[in-house]
């Protein structure tokens, strides 16, 4: 144990009242906050959201410059103007993330496991050739933000405030390099349900989400903007989404671009290995854990599509669901592969129901979250 003379013990406590004075002084100096000067939110229908389409009445920017991050600000919601020689227009330098704030019965505003999100994104903006956000800026100017918009986060299952934190090279300049300017920035948008029904899936024949030494493991715009298209036609066909599969022989099941994928076969739920080519998701690795906890086998090996066209016609394939930050949970009601359409049963033991619901429950609060993942604004 060590022991201090009472004169340096005094000193000594004198020093660490100075350096919380600084710190507390630091973070008022380093968030400029600007109110709009109305809400809208009593405009808003919160029974009948379309998901992604409402915003709250302030957002977070953060720009970087002279290789360092400038003073945050919250500030209200607007349209801005960017150069349109910056290279977010050109080559894609964007990134995002997806996570969701709720609320409890006593009013108190949660999230959910934010310290993965921070990471993630922290990494897909090292793919990207972007700065890294700090974590000061990045989730406590986020709880700041909430602070300011917390009537927008609804009580009771179903209820979410999504957030959307994202990075965009502000840049000028059409050289095809990194930028040398960026913005951070966070907006909110209250949510429910992503998908309105049931989810019906093709199966990737052709196209691809992702390679190896690509950026699929990146949040990355463009990972995105690449699926609309092969997404479009299977939309054509009366498809919501496609499961891609592996790009060099598209054999084996990958994600569904809003979601990572799990396959229940008779009692066990395979997920494909995180990779390259695959999204690290947050529900994804949540999913897992608390199926361990239930006691289900879980495998992260790949399925095949041969393997999972095989179980649905020998009857042992019991579900497909989704699982994603924005989407949750969702059953895959059929999928279509080299033209045959495979429906799926209707189990009354299902593992998506019930593992939706022990995950919902801990986000909001209505159960013990044993494992730690809900974090108090
Ligand atoms: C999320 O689940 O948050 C996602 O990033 C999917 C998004 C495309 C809505």
């Amino acid at each position: 144990m060590l022991f201090l003379h009472p004169i340096k013990a005094l000193s000594f406590n004198i020093i660490y009242l100075i350096i919380l004075i600084l710190m507390e002084l630091k973070t008022l100096e380093e968030i400029d906050i600007q109110l709009a000067p109305t809400s809208k939110i009593n405009e808003v229908d919160f029974d009948n959201l379309t998901f992604g389409t409402t915003f709250t009445d302030h957002m977070l920017v953060c720009d970087f410059a002279d290789g360092e991050w400038k003073k945050p600000v919250i500030q209200p919601y607007a349209p801005m103007t960017i150069d349109p020689s910056a290279k977010v227009f050109h080559y894609g330098q964007a990134i995002f993330e997806g996570m969701k704030a709720y609320k409890d019965a006593n009013d108190a505003v949660w999230l959910f496991r934010p310290d993965q999100n921070f990471e993630r994104f922290n990494k897909s903006a090292v793919r990207m050739a972007m700065p890294e956000v700090p974590k000061e800026v990045f989730l406590g100017g986020l709880k700041r933000l909430l602070e300011i918009e917390k009537d927008w986060v609804k009580k009771g299952l179903g209820n979410s405030l999504y957030i959307r934190p994202f990075m965009i090279a502000t840049g000028p300049g059409v050289i095809a390099a990194p930028a040398k300017f960026y913005r951070f920035m966070i907006i909110l948008s209250p949510a429910k349900a992503y998908y309105s029904g049931e989810v019906k899936v093709l199966i990737a024949e052709q196209y691809s989400r992702a390679a190896n030494g690509g950026i699929g493991a990146a949040k990355a715009a463009g990972n995105y903007a690449a699926q609309f298209y092969p997404t479009q036609l299977a939309n054509e066909q009366g498809f919501q989404q496609v499961i891609w599969t592996d790009d060099a022989t598209h054999t084996k099941l990958e994600e569904a671009g809003t979601m990572n994928v799990f396959i229940r076969i008779n009692d066990t739920l395979f997920t494909a290995p995180t990779s390259e080519r695959i999204l690290d998701g947050v529900t994804r690795k949540s999913v897992i854990e608390l199926a361990k906890r239930e006691n289900i086998a879980v495998e992260e090996r790949s399925v095949l599509v041969t393997e999972l066209v095989e179980a649905a016609k020998n009857g042992n394939l019991k579900e497909i669901f989704g699982a994603g930050t924005a989407a949750v949970i969702n059953p895959i009601a059929g999928f279509s592969y080299k033209g045959d359409y495979f429906e799926l049963p209707k189990v009354s033991d299902s593992f998506a129901t019930d593992i939706k619901t022990k995950l919902t429950n801990i986000q909001n609060k209505l159960a013990e979250d044993t494992f730690g993942w809900t974090v108090k604004i």
